[in-house]
């Protein structure tokens, strides 16, 4: 999502005059886009902070910028901690910054932060910043209702909306005809996408369908989904459409019914292993991947087992795992005590990832022997013989390169795996 914010931020500074630089010694204005997720994402925001400072401290004029969350969360006591920042811009504030660089220029701190009911930059053609000119995002929906009590979504990136369809098709038309192979449709809930317009209604299966049908060679992809509501509509649209891509993220976030309910998740673990079993059921090849939150406020061994047999039940391709972080502000900061030592969150992520680890490469080994559609995407990292792509189910597969060429198709056959890629050879 920052990535996609930060293609429309290059966007709109490039219309004033600013163009980007990959080198930072030569830059006359930085930009942090910046995620509050996590305090270990702060953390590391802050730390980067100190290298711009010292930077700064040698170009007098260079004028420092943080957007994103933590400008949001901090306001203007960001400013007032780190005298040498220059701006602290809100998400939904991007179109302001011409006018808040000019603001600055006789020396002065400035802040927007002013979050929007309709701001979705649907007029704003993204400068793409992937490096391999095939795969890119699209952001479709802006902000977030759920309220989850751990998260701090809602209140940095304020309340849900859907952005126009026509301006997404537009953009989905216009990187297919740069060449791009593949979108990824994203919003913090991409399921309750929901436009109204006088009698027209789309919702994200119409979205989906639509952009789907704009070539059979866009691969369509999505994230993130919410269990509570991710439709039988929704997964049989996915196994009708060929070129909507077989592979689902679905965030369980714990196993156990009483720690979703903490969670405010409002689904219980019955609820999102029916899904799971929808899913199977009409896409039995499809791809799996989820986030695990470890340690939760009040999370008991208990509970914490059935997270670890859920998963083991589901069997995933690929989780983000992570240890409670207390959000300041948010339900779970206020209500709830983040009472599970840190070695016990610790311990019990540990045992996550060993159940995942051994779920991808069980998984990787049942694919040996068959043969996937493969999207080049890269050189391999390892060898320039070898070229790397994904497999609908977005699994990494490496090859031998022959005379494939990156945003090419072709066909693999998977002879070999570990637990994070497939090895296969071009049929
Ligand atoms: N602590 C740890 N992980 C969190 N996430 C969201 N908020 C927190 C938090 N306070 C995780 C969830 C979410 C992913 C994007 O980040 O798993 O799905
Ligand atoms: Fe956060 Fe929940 Fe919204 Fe996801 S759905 S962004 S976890 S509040």
């Amino acid at each position: 999502m920052n990535v996609s914010d930060s293609e429309v931020v290059v966007s709109i500074l490039e219309k004033e005059g600013y163009s980007l630089t990959e080198n930072q010694s030569e830059a006359d204005l930085i930009f942090v886009n910046t995620c509050s997720i996590r305090d270990h994402a702060e953390k590391r925001v802050r730390n980067r902070m100190q290298e711009f400072k010292h930077l700064k401290t040698k170009k007098p004029n260079l004028k420092i910028g943080v957007l994103g969350c933590m400008a949001e969360r901090l306001k203007t006591t960001l400013l007032e901690e780190e005298k040498f920042v220059d701006m602290v811009v809100g998400p939904d504030a991007y179109r302001d910054l011409p006018n808040l660089i000019k603001e600055t220029e006789d020396g002065r701190q400035m802040a927007n932060v002013v979050l929007s009911l309709e701001e979705t930059y649907a007029d704003i053609t993204p400068v793409r910043l992937d490096k391999n000119g095939v795969s890119g995002f699209i952001s479709i929906m802006r902000g977030c209702d759920n309220y989850c009590s751990y998260c701090v979504v809602p209140y940095t990136r304020g309340h849900e909306r859907s952005r126009d369809p026509e301006s997404i098709l537009a953009e989905a038309q216009d990187m297919l005809d740069k060449g791009y192979k593949e979108v990824t449709l994203l919003g913090q809930n991409v399921n309750s996408f929901n436009w109204k317009d006088g009698g027209l209604k789309v919702g994200f299966s119409d979205l989906m369908k639509m952009v789907a049908a704009l070539s059979p060679d866009l691969r369509v992809r999505f994230a993130t989904s919410h269990p509570k509501d991710i439709s039988d509509e929704l997964i049989e649209t996915i196994a009708a459409t060929r070129n909507i891509c077989n592979s689902i993220h679905l965030p369980v976030q714990s196993g156990s019914t009483s720690c979703l309910k903490r969670m405010k998740r409002v689904y219980s673990r019955e609820w999102y292993l029916n899904r799971i079993s929808k899913i199977k059921e009409l896409i039995p090849d499809c791809g799996l991947s989820t986030d695990i939150i470890c340690g939760f406020s009040g999370e008991t061994d208990e509970e914490h087992q059935h997270t670890l047999s859920l998963m083991k039940e589901v069997s995933y391709d690929y989780a983000f795992m992570f240890k409670y972080s207390e959000r300041p502000d948010t339900f779970a900061a206020n209500k709830m005590p983040d009472d599970v030592p840190e070695d016990l969150k610790g311990a019990r992520l540990q045992e996550v990832i060993a159940v995942q680890q051994a779920s991808s490469l069980h998984n990787n080994k049942q694919d040996i022997g068959k043969v996937f559609e493969v999207l080049v995407e890269n050189v391999s990292k390892r060898s320039t013989e070898q070229m790397s792509g994904r497999t609908q189910q977005n699994k990494v597969m490496v090859f031998n390169r022959m005379e494939t060429k990156i945003g090419d198709y072709i066909m693999v056959k998977c002879t070999d795996c570990t637990a994070a890629t497939l090895l296969g050879e071009i049929v």
